[in-house]
C-alpha cells in the first residue's frame, strides 16, 4: 500500500530544499536519502548560523559540529559530535551507522573516521561567523582569567541555537530523521548538545512516530525528550498530548539551573513530531516559533506556529 509522503522541518529550512525533497519522495526515494539531502543543503547554507558552514563557533573560535541520523524502520542510528573541519556532518553520521558497529563518534575519532571514508574536508568558519566571534567574544578574552570565565561572560549574549531538524515519511511508510547543528554559539570547547544524542534530540520509530528537538539542548538531554515522545505515542497517547507533556517537562527545567538562568535569547525549546500516519505537530516554550510541513498534494510548504506550552 502506498503511503502519503510528508516532510516536516523547522521553519528556518528554506522552502526550496523541502520542495526538492518532496520531488525525490514522489519519485520513490527512501526517507533516509531525503532527510540526508535536506540536511546537507542546510549545512551548506552560509546564512544559517547554527548549522554547518557559517555556524557560529565555540568560545575559542572553532566550529564544532553535532549531527545524528535515525532510520525508524531498522532502528539503526549514527551520530557525530564535536566534529571539526568537514563539510557534511550528517552524511558522516549516517556512515557511522552503516560502516561501524557503533552509534556515535566524537572529536578526533569522528574526524579520523571522516578522513578514512573520504568525507570532504572544509574550513567551516565563514568570514561572517569569524567577524561575529571576533566582535562578541575575542574582544572579551582579555577580561576573563580562563575559558570557564569567558564562557560565562559571553553566555548572556549567546545568539541562540536553531539547529536543523527534518522528519521524513516516504511512500513506503518509512520514517527517518536528521538533525544537524553547530550547537550553542560561543559554547565551551567540547560542549555537546542534544542534537547528536539518540533519544534526546532525535528519535524515530516507523511503527509509532518520530521526534526531534531544537533550542536549549541541555533541557532536552535532561529528560530524554525525543525518546519520551515516541514512547508516549507507543503507549497510545495522542500526538498533541505527547507533545504537550514533554514540552511542559522541558519548560519546567528552563531558567532553573545556574547554567540556564542568564539565558535571555536562547532560553527556549521546540519539539517537532510526526506520527506513523504522517500527522504532524510542533510544541514550543515560546509563542513565536514556527515549523514547516510539506505534503504530496501541496506545491510549497505551509508554515505553522508551534503550540506554545508553559510549565503549568
Ligand atoms: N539544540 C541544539 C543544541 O543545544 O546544541
Amino acid at each position: 500500500m502506498a503511503h502519503t509522503p510528508v516532510l516536516l522541518a523547522n521553519a528556518e529550512v528554506k522552502d526550496e530544499y523541502l520542495v526538492a525533497g518532496m520531488r525525490m519522495l514522489k519519485n520513490g526515494a527512501h526517507a533516509g536519502d531525503v532527510a540526508e539531502f535536506v540536511a546537507r543543503a542546510v549545512e551548506d547554507d552560509p546564512e544559517e548560523h547554527t548549522v554547518g558552514y557559517g555556524g557560529f563557533p565555540n568560545v575559542l573560535g572553532e566550529v564544532e559540529l553535532d549531527a545524528s541520523f535515525m532510520d525508524g524502520t531498522t532502528l539503526q542510528a549514527g551520530a557525530v559530535a564535536a566534529l571539526k573541519g568537514f563539510r557534511h556532518p550528517i552524511s558522516i553520521a549516517r556512515e557511522v551507522m552503516r560502516r561501524l558497529p557503533h552509534v556515535m563518534l566524537v572529536g578526533e575519532g569522528a574526524a579520523r573516521f571522516a578522513r578514512e571514508i573520504g568525507a570532504e574536508p572544509r574550513e567551516m568558519l565563514s568570514p561572517e561567523a569569524r567577524r561575529a566571534w571576533e566582535e562578541q567574544v575575542a574582544a572579551m578574552m582579555g577580561e576573563a582569567p580562563d575559558t570557564i570565565a569567558l564562557t560565562w561572560h559571553v553566555w548572556r549574549r549567546t545568539r541562540g541555537h536553531d539547529t536543523m531538524n527534518v522528519i521524513v515519511r516516504d511512500v513506503h511508510g518509512n520514517l527517518c530523521t536528521a538533525v544537524s547543528t553547530s550547537g550553542i554559539a560561543w559554547k565551551y570547547p567540547g560542549r555537546v548538545g542534544d542534537s547528536p544524542l539518540i533519544g534526546a534530540g532525535n528519535y524515530c520509530d516507523s511503527r509509532y512516530g518520530a521526534a526531534t528537538c531544537m533550542g536549549l539542548g541541555e533541557a532536552a538531554m535532561r529528560i530524554a525528550a525525543a525518546a519520551q515522545v515516541v514512547t508516549l505515542l507507543r503507549l497510545g497517547w495522542s500526538l498533541v498530548a505527547a507533545g504537550v507533556e514533554v514540552t511542559r517537562q522541558m519548560a519546567a527545567l528552563l531558567g532553573r539551573s545556574r547554567a540556564e538562568q542568564p539565558m535571555r535569547v536562547a532560553d527556549w525549546v521546540r519539539v517537532l513530531i510526526m506520527d506513523a500516519q504522517g500527522n504532524v505537530g510542533a510544541f514550543a516554550t515560546r509563542a513565536d516559533l514556527c515549523y514547516k510541513v510539506l505534503t504530496a498534494e501541496a506545491e510549497t510548504p505551509i508554515t505553522q506556529r508551534a503550540m506554545c506550552v508553559s510549565k503549568d
